[in-house]
């Protein structure tokens, strides 16, 4: 009889449930909540947007991250460790979601030093009287035409360096000691700040404008297909579901837990602070239309013009605006960071699993080249365009289509869903059973393959952003073709200790029967 984990090195845990609920909601709270969100509502339909939103919370989301939770628990290992103790050749699926995670990793680390920077300058606003000036032509010195170049530039080289830094050392510190503490730490900040700039953006006049701007429902939007395209991938990318994390996160809890039961405060907590970053922000564009005397829809903006062209301008003519600055720069880094931690925590604890060395090693053998790349194509005067493209092409053909593939191979191929149901029902308290058993199986496949389907041929018939068709070929086509080849070259080099993949279904179902003595967590 055999039991891997026993030959395995031993596995970290996380000392309480409630760390791992905490890492799991930081990990979720990213710049997904913050700067994507708001705008992917307001221009996706307003108030109507809630509706697809919802629906893809409840039919997807939350599904996927029991099944996240499922795999990472039950077989106990890094995505690619967990699925091909599930399947000889699952592995596969298993990397391609490191992947995707690499590669966000590599321009997630920039935005997160960009609003540190930002949080800095917001004490001068140093951005003067044109923040798209200064954000382009002085900070970024963006490149006039979009294309691949290593222009470099080097004020923004020691803030990566730094956010690098501080990410991989909290990963080499461990779960709990690393991980755990920096949640700790920087999620009540978050939030104080976070509600500290709700409160003040809701005083600021011309908020109700902005409110009414990002609520007022055209119902018309919920019948195109784009619309429900985008509420998916907000879900996924802001669940931090399909990439990897949840599966790794939670193969680093103890044997009785609530799965479901932390599923469901994972996945309510992070779109209570999406909603609540919605209010906050078009609460302040309302308060920045007023001020310029032009409509919401002039100001509205999303991403790399929300964060750092309409919110210096807020800042510049809000009362207190340093602090607001402050405040809102500083959320960004934080919730940005203990995402970066937990994206950056699946590339590591796989090639772990796959070469057998300690995490410091493996911190250094792949996170410091990670760092060095995400420097080096970040820190220059194109690397704005690489972010623009890439982020797009991760989201739909890494996140969307990797999700996708790995559902229909374990749900249809394999045929582990009623085994894993099995497994998440044994101390949860929400039951999961038949009900999503079916929706993984039919429901979350039919309508990620029609969701991917349109959006492929959207994406051939119009280039993205108008962008020039070699520069999408390369970090957008070429980026996601790239994801499923490595995958595949990785699965084929061979595990350092094999025994380590080896999984006997029987004897595990006996040893977690045999603990079902005792308290849940
Ligand atoms: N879930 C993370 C975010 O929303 C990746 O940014």
């Amino acid at each position: 009889m055999s039991y891997a984990a026993s030959e395995a090195p031993k596995r970290e845990v996380f000392n309480s449930r409630n760390y791992f609920i905490l890492a799991a909601i930081g990990s979720a709270v990213g710049l997904g909540n913050i700067w994507r969100f708001p705008y992917v509502a307001y221009s996706e339909g307003g108030g109507a947007f809630l509706v697809p939103y919802l629906v893809a919370l409840l039919s997807a989301g939350i599904p996927l991250l029991f099944f996240d939770y499922a795999i990472g628990h039950r077989y106990r290992g890094s995505a690619p460790l967990a699925m091909r103790r599930l399947g000889r050749w699952t592995e596969v699926f298993g990397w391609w979601q490191v992947l995707v995670s690499f590669v966000i990793a590599v321009y997630y680390a920039a935005v997160v030093a960009w609003a540190a920077m930002y949080t800095w300058f917001s004490f001068s606003m140093a951005w003067g009287e044109d923040p798209a000036a200064f954000l382009f032509s002085e900070f970024l010195q963006l490149a006039d035409e979009p294309t691949v170049g290593f222009d470099f530039v080097p004020s923004l080289f020691l803030p990566m360096l730094a956010v690098w830094g501080i990410t991989l050392i909290v990963i080499a510190l461990g779960v709990n000691k690393g991980l755990a503490f920096a949640n700790l730490v920087f999620m009540p900040l978050l939030l104080v700040m976070f509600l500290f700039i709700v409160g003040q953006s809701l005083f600021l006049p011309g908020a109700i404008d902005g409110l009414n701007a990002l609520f007022t429902p055209d119902w018309t939007s919920l019948t195109s297909p784009g619309v429900w395209a985008a509420a998916y991938g907000q879900i996924f990318f802001s669940l931090s579901v399909g990439f990897g994390i949840m599966i790794t996160y939670s193969s680093y809890l103890k044997r009785r837990t609530d799965l479901t039961g932390s599923g469901l405060v994972v996945g309510f907590s992070n779109s209570s602070f999406e909603l609540l970053a919605g209010i906050g922000v078009f609460a302040a564009l309302g308060f920045m239309a007023q001020a310029a005397g032009v409509g919401v829809d002039d100001v509205a903006a999303g991403g790399v013009g929300l964060a750092f062209v309409a919110f210096p301008t807020i800042i510049s003519e809000a009362p207190l605006g340093s602090i607001l600055g402050v405040a809102f720069f500083g959320s960004l880094v934080m919730a940005g960071l203990t995402s970066l931690m937990s994206i950056m925590e699946v590339v590591i604890a796989s090639v772990r699993d796959k070469l057998g060395i300690s995490k410091p090693v493996a911190v250094a053998v792949v996170g410091i080249p990670m760092a060095a790349i995400s420097i080096s194509l970040l820190s220059t005067t194109t690397g704005l365009y690489f972010l623009d493209i890439t982020d797009e092409f991760v989201n739909k053909f890494g996140i969307l289509a990797g999700s996708f593939a790995a559902i229909i191979a374990v749900a249809w191929i394999s045929r582990k869903l009623p085994q894993l149901a099995r497994h998440l029902d044994r101390f949860s308290s929400f039951p999961a059973g038949k009900m999503w058993v079916g929706v993984m199986g039919v429901l979350v496949p039919v309508v990620l393959g029609a969701i991917l389907v349109s959006y492929a041929i959207e994406r051939i018939e119009v280039p993205y952003e108008g962008y020039p068709l070699r520069l999408l070929g390369i970090f957008g086509w070429g980026m996601a073709g790239s994801l499923v080849v490595g995958a595949i070259i990785i699965t084929l080099l061979p595990w350092r200790n094999k025994a380590v993949t080896e999984f006997d279904e029987d004897y595990n179902e006996h040893e977690i029967a045999a603990r079902a003595e005792g308290v849940t967590q």
